[in-house]
């Protein structure tokens, strides 16, 4: 069967690398998770005390950055590696969460990650998440989803996760977490968070797992088709 890129954007907490993660299982697709990317970038920035507001620091800093996907089949699931350290664990936490929208926004910093997305579609079979995936890294994709769900359902979603991690963590500090995020995400001035014209729109807040996968599965077979 022919193989396409499906790209999954959206904002914070609507479940798309769980999604992403069951297509690529499903399909047999690679999954890249572009926000590791932005996360693992933050996590060295604050590591290495590099000004993410100055540009020459920026520069600089980011000649010492190696980023690397490994799968791990244990998990089932790829894992970032900065330097060659594995850092999946580190940059989940709330330290990461607070800085990498910050980060993300930094020029230098987007032409860094993207050029390195891109050329990981080079082979079809993938599916990539983040926030400018459908509109300037992959803006010939074959599939493109746009996800969104209702905030106190995306609240309560990323609380349960992080909750797991750290019990002191509260609902209020991962909503106010959340809707700065989407904030600074959605009115950036580089590629902002935005829909591309021809994605498809998927509200999740009333749908489960189940039934979410099978309609995009019909999605992806109906892309595959008029692509063939
Ligand atoms: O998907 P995530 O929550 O792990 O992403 C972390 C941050 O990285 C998110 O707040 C915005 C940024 N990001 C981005 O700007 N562009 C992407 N393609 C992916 C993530």
């Amino acid at each position: 069967m022919k193989k396409i890129i499906i790209t999954i954007d959206g904002y914070s907490s609507c479940g798309k690398s769980t999604l992403a993660k069951q297509l690529a299982t499903k399909l047999d697709y690679v999954y890249i998770d572009s926000g590791a990317m932005y996360r693992a970038i933050t996590l060295y920035f604050i590591q290495n005390r590099v000004d993410w507001n100055v540009t020459e620091e920026v520069v600089n800093a980011l000649k010492d950055v190696h980023l690397e996907f490994m799968y791990n089949p244990v998990s089932n699931a790829s894992e970032m590696f900065l330097n060659g350290e594995n850092v999946e664990h580190f940059i989940r936490e709330m330290v990461i969460a607070e800085k990498v929208s910050e980060v993300a926004a930094v020029k230098e910093v987007r032409e860094f990650a993207v050029a390195q997305q891109k050329k990981m579609g080079t082979r079809k079979g993938i599916v990539m998440d983040g926030r400018d995936i459908g509109t300037v890294v992959f803006p010939h994709a074959e599939l493109k989803i746009f996800m969104t769900a209702d905030i106190t359902v995306r609240v309560e979603r990323r609380f349960k996760e992080l909750f797991e991690k750290n019990k002191s963590i509260t609902i209020e500090e991962v909503k106010e977490n959340l809707e700065l995020r989407d904030y600074i995400d959605a009115n950036r001035e580089i590629s902002p968070l935005r829909k591309a014209e021809d994605a498809i729109i998927l509200d999740n807040s009333q749908l489960n797992m189940e039934e979410q996968l099978e309609l995009v599965m019909q999605w992806v077979e109906d892309a595959i088709m008029a692509h063939t």
